[in-house]
């Protein structure tokens, strides 16, 4: 039987290596199912962006010029939009132009086709979002840190620039653009683009991206930020009242670029900055070229979780240079951004800390295949999302099982084997948009090179087309997180709070202490940890996250309050949704979450609504 699937994937990776144009396989997995777009007739090459930021209306009002090749001759432009007011269309500057928008298509909005002519070199649209655009997050002064400015930002990815701009939202496209955005005289207006760091009086920003990015990666955000310089390229954006916090926290940035460059060659954007947004931004963090946009609930005080910002830098070379094709192929962007994340991190912080992370991400990759279920195609790196949301695609599967096998792949043939491809795998596909099937034959021809021990050693086909951790999967393990396991177990078994040993004890061992609790505790043995380590209490959001979980799941009401609070306060998906998943568990604890979502809904983005809504339905 093994035989047989080993035959079988040499045969079909054979398939897919060999001849690269003939296949139809190719063609139908370049294809993106998500996007309106018919680039293989007309590339869009250069957006330029005339925008007014309108916070009464929550709207943002203005122009959209395309700058086009129209590779084919046609006589019709497909765009992707959704929820925008389509007001004007002119062909190169100033001729008028009909236009048609489609009926409406679940996920993806309305196409819009406009007519233009074989020598038409522009497409000029005047537009509005809606108030309710998807990407779009405009929050009050309350919903601030500084509680007096209003807040703007837009989360893209995957599909939700055409809810802001008229575009080809396809991450097989890539263009340039520029853009002038005018927004209140006091506030600050940034994108992922060069930003000249200052606040300008009269409110009006001016940008320029001169390499090509995909759409998902268009990024704006508008508020009272100011910034802290760490060095000639990078810095880091907040509210006057974070920053210093802030520039604190994520001090060890220019160490990290240098890491990063080390391992895999030079920093291809100029600039790299961060900007700390609201508590409401859904994501930990976006990649958006130059300017990360990232989460306040990473500001532990300690610099714990500075993995984060590793991560999003790693998207300067996996995603942002060499990007997923479409969103079936998004494990190439964030399987070898973990992968890159980790090296970061062993390269500043050592192989143990590194290691800790591994080990509970594995036990995070290890839930959600259970979650899944074993054999579930979802659980296959190559993803089918036509018909479907891309956000079903995003979860442990790309991350962890994509770092686990390129971790795999490192294993099998040495790590310096494996460095070599990954320098030459960022430099020969720099600024271009890769299939699944593309990083195969890559992978076929720079590695396995007709060895079919190596082929098999690593089996790729197991990984990318089949279910589930295959069996050659590295074992990572981790003496520290070992020993605040041996502390969980003791204190299952009867010892006492003021007994466990945690000297030394880092957000990552107090972390996998929590997980391996045993599920049952009583409220003795929750007041008991809570008033030896005032858990309740602790500003560490991923530390209080996972307490709070167990304090649901055990009806320990002490910490009802602090529940309350965080779902009221943080709009971050990856905290909310656990803790409402606890809540539901009881029919009184269902009760609970209507009550508290009913608070916490409008603060939150849509991304985190559109999760919460579902399971609370
Ligand atoms: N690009 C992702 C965020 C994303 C993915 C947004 C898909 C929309 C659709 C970003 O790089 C990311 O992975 N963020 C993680 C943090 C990371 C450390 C795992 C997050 O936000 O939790
Ligand atoms: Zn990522």
């Amino acid at each position: 039987m093994l035989k047989s699937i080993f035959i079988l994937s040499i045969a079909v990776l054979a398939i897919i290596s060999c001849n690269p144009k003939q296949s139809k396989q190719e063609e139908a997995m370049r294809k993106d199912d998500h996007s309106f777009s018919h680039p293989d007739e007309v590339i869009v090459d250069h957006i330029n962006l005339d925008l007014k930021v309108d916070f009464s209306k929550k709207q943002l009002f203005g122009y959209a010029t395309l700058e086009i090749n129209n590779i084919k001759g046609v006589t019709t432009l497909h765009l992707d939009t959704k929820d925008l007011d389509i007001d004007s269309v002119w062909i190169d500057d100033a001729t008028p132009t009909t236009f048609e928008l489609k009926p409406e298509v679940k996920y993806l909005g309305k196409e819009l086709i406009v007519k233009i002519t074989p020598e038409t070199n522009s497409v000029k649209i005047k537009y509005a979002t809606s108030p309710a655009a998807a990407a779009l997050q405009w929050l009050g002064p309350s919903q601030t840190a500084g509680k007096l400015q209003p807040f703007l930002f837009t989360q893209s990815q995957a599909i939700l620039a055409r809810t802001w701009i008229p575009l080809q939202d396809s991450p097989g496209v890539r263009f340039t653009y520029t853009a002038t955005i005018q927004c209140p005289t006091n506030l600050m207006a940034l994108m992922s683009a060069e930003n000249d760091t200052i606040l300008h009086d009269d409110g009006i920003y001016k940008f320029n991206m001169p390499q090509r990015i995909p759409s998902y990666l268009m990024a704006l955000t508008v508020g009272d930020v100011r910034f802290h310089k760490y060095d000639q390229r990078s810095g880091v954006y907040a509210e006057p009242i974070t920053l210093e916090k802030a520039a604190y926290e994520f001090a060890d940035m220019p160490k990290m670029i240098s890491a990063a460059e080390e391992l895999y060659g030079p920093y291809a954007w100029g600039r790299y900055d961060v900007i700390v947004l609201p508590p409401s931004f859904p994501f930990g963090g976006m990649e958006n070229p130059r300017l990360t946009f990232a989460t306040p609930t990473i500001i532990a005080g300690d610099r714990s979780l500075v993995s984060l910002i590793a991560h999003e830098l790693a998207h300067s070379w996996s995603g942002n240079l060499v990007t997923n094709a479409t969103w079936n192929d998004f494990w190439l962007n964030e399987g070898f951004t973990v992968y890159f994340e980790a090296r970061i991190m062993e390269k500043l912080y050592g192989k143990d800390y590194a290691d800790m992370l591994t080990v509970l991400s594995k036990g995070e990759l290890d839930s959600t295949i259970k979650e899944l279920g074993a054999n579930s195609p979802d659980t296959h790196l190559y993803l089918n999302l036509k018909d479907r949301d891309p956000d079903d695609g995003m979860n442990d599967i790309a991350y962890e099982k994509g770092r686990f096998f390129l971790t795999t792949i490192e294993q099998a043939i040495g790590r310096e084997k494996w460095d070599k491809f990954l320098n030459n795998y960022f430099k020969a596909n720099a600024f271009k948009s890769i299939t699944t099937a593309d990083f195969i034959e890559y992978l076929n021809e720079e590695i396995i090179n007709g060895n079919t021990e190596l082929a098999k050693k690593i089996d790729a086909q197991a990984w990318i087309y089949g279910p589930g951790l295959p069996p050659n999967c590295v074992q990572i393990t981790s003496s520290e997180l070992d020993s605040a396991a041996k502390e969980a177990l003791d204190f299952s078994n009867g010892t006492t709070a003021k007994n466990i040993i945690t000297t030394d004890w880092t957000t990552h061992h107090w972390l996998y202490f929590l997980r391996k609790l045993p599920e049952k505790l009583s409220n003795e043995q929750l007041k008991d940890l809570d008033k030896t380590f005032h858990l309740t209490e602790s500003g560490n959001n991923e530390i209080l996250c996972e307490w709070l979980q167990i304090c649901i799941v055990n009806n320990y009401t002490d910490a009802d309050k602090a529940v309350e609070e965080f779902l009221t306060h943080v709009g971050r998906r990856k905290f909310v949704k656990p803790l409402f998943t606890a809540l539901i568990t009881t029919p009184q604890g269902k009760a609970k979450a209507k009550q508290i979502y009913k608070s916490a809904r409008p603060g939150y983005h849509t991304v985190t609504t559109a999760t919460i809504d579902e399971m609370l339905k």
